[in-house]
Parts: structure tokens; C-alpha cells; sequence
């Protein structure tokens, strides 16, 4: 606690004061969204993280939106920042990506991200980089490429459970092998396993802010970055020379390669670039293959429903033989599943942006410089745009041709530039997933380690089931 307190006196203190004279001045003069700035020095920092322990999935945003509406002032992390809840707001923020809103994170997580990562990158070269992946994550390339070894990593890893798994800690585990194999072209072996060790404590870093000096855990980080970077390296190393003797793998190593003709990018480039994926979709898809089974276990019509149809499929395969793209896009209740677990248990709760000017929006006005959050959760979770939207319901997205929601009510992937190229990819994966797991197993959870709502991070669990197998169809 002591540590928090000097953190907070340090890094909050100093900013809170420039911004209190700061206000005084200028921001009178405009109209900012209304709200409250909370405590001097600490704002509502620890109002925001204690709400989060509680099984309420919006409790920090949910008390503003009542009093304040979906547009609100508060001071969170050092720093004012305006809060959206609002679709057409946020809307306004994705399309406006590079003009009139930037994308910021601490120094802390840009470190541990790499600065050649994606998400760090910022115009004419984000836009290349943005459409290398899109274009390597889109759905031609997983049907033609990247399906087969999704269904057999997924199926390799299924079968070798035992009768009890902590279910997240195996969904991370499949996460990680089919990035591997995605980026690189590696198949789960000692040398990824040991890797994986070392990714983990790089992955416990980007949850040790908001006391990275204090905190033992991202020092620990650095150093396992450090190391994933170097054995990284020399893959890179050794695939330029492959490459270089025409060598050509259909991974993203291997377009990353072959889109650098002018040698433009180092290896500590590519280095990042490879690191921002495997941190991109990996806390992301594997708390959603949890919760959407969470989800299923709580409400047994879906879960019979999916079953049904994936014992459909199967009926009309051979033992053990592969899904095609054909199965995939026959599953249409999981996709309804799918959207549904993203809309309630998004862990991506929304993205942060700073203002590049001034910003005037439903007659207020942001200032230049200022923090905005633009919630998905939020929109996600609002009667007004969802009917009961804290119920699990799947079979809201039934008879569904794209109509029964306006684009930017539902955004588990945010949008504009910085829209999430993973975007199928996620979803594919997911769907094999649950494929795999309903044909194999039925299970009960464990009661006592039972998943909140919404797990945050740090506190999340691991969601222990105890599995039965189930006689083959
Ligand atoms: C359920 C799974 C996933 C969710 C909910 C998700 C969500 C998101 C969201 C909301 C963003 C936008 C961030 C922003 O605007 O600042 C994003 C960006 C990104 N995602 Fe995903 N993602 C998922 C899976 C994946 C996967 C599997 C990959 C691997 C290719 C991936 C790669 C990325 C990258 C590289 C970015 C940065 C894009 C940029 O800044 O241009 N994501 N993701
Ligand atoms: C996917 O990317 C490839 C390579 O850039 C492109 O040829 C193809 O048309 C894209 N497919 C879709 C469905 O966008
Ligand atoms: C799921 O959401 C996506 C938007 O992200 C939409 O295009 C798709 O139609 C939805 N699927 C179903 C089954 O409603
Ligand atoms: C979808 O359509 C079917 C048949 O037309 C109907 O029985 C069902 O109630 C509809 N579901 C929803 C959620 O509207």
C-alpha cells in the first residue's frame, strides 16, 4: 500500500496541480462534459479500480452515465480524461483516428509492447503495416491456410486434457501455440514451451501498472522481454537467409519478409511487430473461449442448442477427420454465441485516445491533449441499445442479417484504422474451439473458483471444470 501511495503521490500529484491551475484559466472558458474530477491529487483512480472487484460488469460507468449521461468528465490514472458511452461519440473516435484523435499508451506498457509494435505506430506506415495483417488474418487466407493447423492444434490439445482443467489457463495455452504457428511456422515443442514461460511474465507486466518503478512483477517483465526478443531474433535471423535463398513460407514471418523488398525493416523491427501479435490476441481470445463457455454452462438451452449443431457436422465427417470452411460458415448458432459472449464479456472494455485539438462534440468541448475512453462495454451493456443487455441471450442475433444492429452499437473490435485485423481470425478460432470441446466432453464446473462476470486481469480466475468424455458420434 505504501507503494501505491508514493506512485500515486509522484505521478498523479504533479499533473493534478498543473491541470488544477490549468483549468482555472483556460478550461473555464469551455464547456467540458459534465462530471466530477474526484479528489485532488488522486481523481477517481481508485474509485475505477475498486468498482471493477465487484460483480457489477460497469459499476465506475454506470453510476456517471445516471448522473452525468453517456458523455462525462472524470480523472483517472493522473490524468482528466472524458469518458463516451455514446455509439455515435465513439463512432466519431474510431473514424477520426490520426486527425483529431491519436492513440497513447504509458511508457510502461511501450516498453514492454516494443516501439515498432502496431499499436504504437502511427500514419503512412501504420496504414501499411495495418493492411499486412488485415490482409494475412483475412478470411481467404484462414481458409486456405491457416484453418487446418487451427483444427489440428485445437484437437491436439483437447484430446491430452485430463479430467479436470483450469479451462483459462489451457485456453491461453491454445492461444499461444496457434499464434506460434500463425506467426512462424513453429509446431508446441520444448523450445515454444519455454518461450511461453517467458511470454507469460512479459503478459503479468502489462497488468503490474499503475506501479511499474515499484513493481517487481514489470521488472520481471523487461527481463522476460528481453529474452523472448532475443531467441525471436534469431528466428528472424535464420528465416532472412532462407528467404534470401527463395525460401518462401506462407506464415507472417514470411509476409513480413517478403513485403520488406527495400530491406526496410530491421530485425528489431520485425522483432516487435511479432511481439504486438502474440500480445494482441492473446488475453483477448482466450477470456472469450472461457466465458463463452461460462456462458453455456449457465444457460443450458444454448448450451444443447450448440451441441446439436455441432454434432450435425460431425455426424457427417470421418473420425477424426478436419473441419473445412464449410463447416465453419454452417455454424450458425455459435456465431450467434460468439457475438453474444463478445458483446457481455468483451475483455477489451474500450480504448483509450488522446485529443490532437480541440473537440467539440454534443456541445461540449474536449480540450487538446485531453484523455478520451470510449467505452464498448458500455454501449454493449445499455438497455437502450440491447434488450435485457445484461442477460446472455444468443438468439438475439437469430434471423440476423446484419440489420438488427447498427454498426456502431456493437464494436468488440473497435473500428476505423485501428480496427482489430484479427477480427475473424478470433472468430474462427473460437468457433473451432467450442466445436471441438462440445463434441468431446460435457463438464460441470468446479463451484468454489467460480468466474465473476467480468473477470479484470489481475483477479481473474482460472475457471476450473472437472470434463467427462462423451461417447463419439
Ligand atoms: C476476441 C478476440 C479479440 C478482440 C476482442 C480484439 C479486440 C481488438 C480491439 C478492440 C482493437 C482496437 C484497439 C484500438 O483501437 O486501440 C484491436 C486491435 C488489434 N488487434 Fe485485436 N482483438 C482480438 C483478437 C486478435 C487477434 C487473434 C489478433 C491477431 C492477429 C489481434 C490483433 C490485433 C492487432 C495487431 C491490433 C492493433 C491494430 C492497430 O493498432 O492498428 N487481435 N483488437
Ligand atoms: C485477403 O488478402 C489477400 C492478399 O492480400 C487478397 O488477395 C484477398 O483478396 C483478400 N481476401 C479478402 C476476402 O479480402
Ligand atoms: C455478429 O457481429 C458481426 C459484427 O461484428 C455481424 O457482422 C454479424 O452479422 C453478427 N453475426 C450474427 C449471427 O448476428
Ligand atoms: C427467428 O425466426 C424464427 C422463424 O422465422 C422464429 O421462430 C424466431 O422466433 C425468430 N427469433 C427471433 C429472436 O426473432
Amino acid at each position: 500500500m505504501a507503494a501505491v501511495f508514493l506512485y500515486l503521490v509522484f505521478s498523479v500529484a504533479l499533473p493534478a496541480i498543473i491541470f488544477i491551475v490549468h483549468r482555472s484559466s483556460r478550461c473555464r472558458r469551455l464547456r467540458l462534459p459534465p462530471g466530477s474530477l474526484g479528489l485532488p491529487f488522486v481523481g477517481e483512480t481508485l474509485q475505477l479500480i475498486s468498482a471493477y472487484k465487484t460483480e457489477n460488469p460497469e459499476p465506475f460507468i454506470d453510476e456517471r452515465v445516471n448522473r452525468f449521461g453517456s458523455l462525462f468528465t472524470t480523472h483517472v490514472f493522473g490524468e482528466p480524461t472524458v469518458f463516451s458511452v455514446d455509439p455515435e461519440t465513439n463512432r466519431f473516435i474510431l473514424q477520426n483516428e490520426g486527425k483529431l484523435f491519436e492513440c497513447s499508451y504509458p511508457g510502461s506498457i511501450s516498453n514492454l509492447l516494443g516501439k515498432h509494435s502496431l499499436l504504437l505506430m502511427k500514419g503512412n506506415l501504420h496504414k501499411k503495416m495495418h493492411s499486412l495483417t488485415t490482409s494475412f488474418a483475412n478470411s481467404s487466407n484462414i481458409r486456405d491456410h491457416l484453418l487446418v493447423d487451427i483444427d489440428r492444434l485445437i484437437r491436439l490439445n483437447l484430446d491430452s486434457w485430463p479430467d479436470r482443467v483450469l479451462l483459462m489457463e489451457e485456453a491461453k495455452k491454445i492461444t499461444f501455440e496457434l499464434t506460434m504457428k500463425q506467426l512462424m511456422s513453429f509446431d508446441p515443442c520444448e523450445w515454444t514451451e519455454s518461450l511461453r514461460k517467458e511470454y507469460v511474465l512479459v503478459i503479468e507486466g502489462f497488468f503490474s501498472v499503475p506501479l511499474p518503478i515499484f513493481s517487481p512483477t514489470y521488472r520481471r517483465a523487461i527481463k522476460a522481454r528481453t529474452k523472448v526478443a532475443e531467441a525471436l531474433s534469431l528466428v528472424v535471423k535464420q528465416r532472412r537467409i532462407e528467404s534470401e535463398s527463395g525460401e518462401k513460407r506462407k506464415d507472417m514471418l514470411g509476409a513480413l519478409l517478403a513485403s520488406d523488398d527495400h530491406g526496410g525493416f530491421s530485425d528489431e523491427g520485425i522483432v516487435d511487430f511479432l511481439v504486438a501479435l502474440l500480445v494482441a490476441g492473446y488475453e483477448t481470445t482466450s477470456t472469450s473461449m472461457t466465458l463463452a463457455v461460462k456462458f453455456l454452462t449457465e444457460t443450458p438451452l444454448a448450451l444443447v442448442q450448440i451441441m446439436e449443431e455441432h454434432e450435425q457436422i460431425r455426424a457427417k465427417k470421418g473420425e477424426g477427420e478436419a473441419l473445412e470452411w464449410s463447416d465453419y460458415k454452417s455454424m450458425t448458432f455459435t456465431q450467434c454465441v460468439v457475438n453474444e459472449t463478445l458483446r457481455i464479456a468483451n475483455i477489451i472494455g474500450g480504448i483509450f485516445r488522446r485529443t490532437m485539438t480541440d473537440i467539440n462534440v454534443q456541445g461540449y468541448t474536449i480540450p487538446k491533449g485531453w484523455k478520451v475512453f470510449a467505452s464498448f462495454r458500455g454501449v454493449h451493456l445499455d438497455h437502450e441499445h440491447f434488450k435485457d443487455a445484461r442477460t446472455f441471450n444468443p438468439w438475439r442475433w437469430q434471423n440476423n442479417s446484419g440489420a438488427t444492429y447498427p454498426a456502431n452499437v456493437f464494436t468488440p473490435f473497435g473500428g476505423g484504422q485501428r480496427l482489430c485485423p484479427g477480427y475473424e481470425l478470433a472468430r474462427v478460432e473460437l468457433s473451432v474451439f467450442l466445436h471441438h470441446l462440445v463434441t468431446r466432453f460435457s463438464w460441470t464446473p468446479v463451484e468454489e473458483d467460480k468466474l465473476v462476470f467480468f473477470p479484470t486481469t489481475r483477479t481473474q480466475k482460472r475457471y476450473p471444470i472437472n470434463l467427462q468424455r462423451r461417447d463419439r458420434v
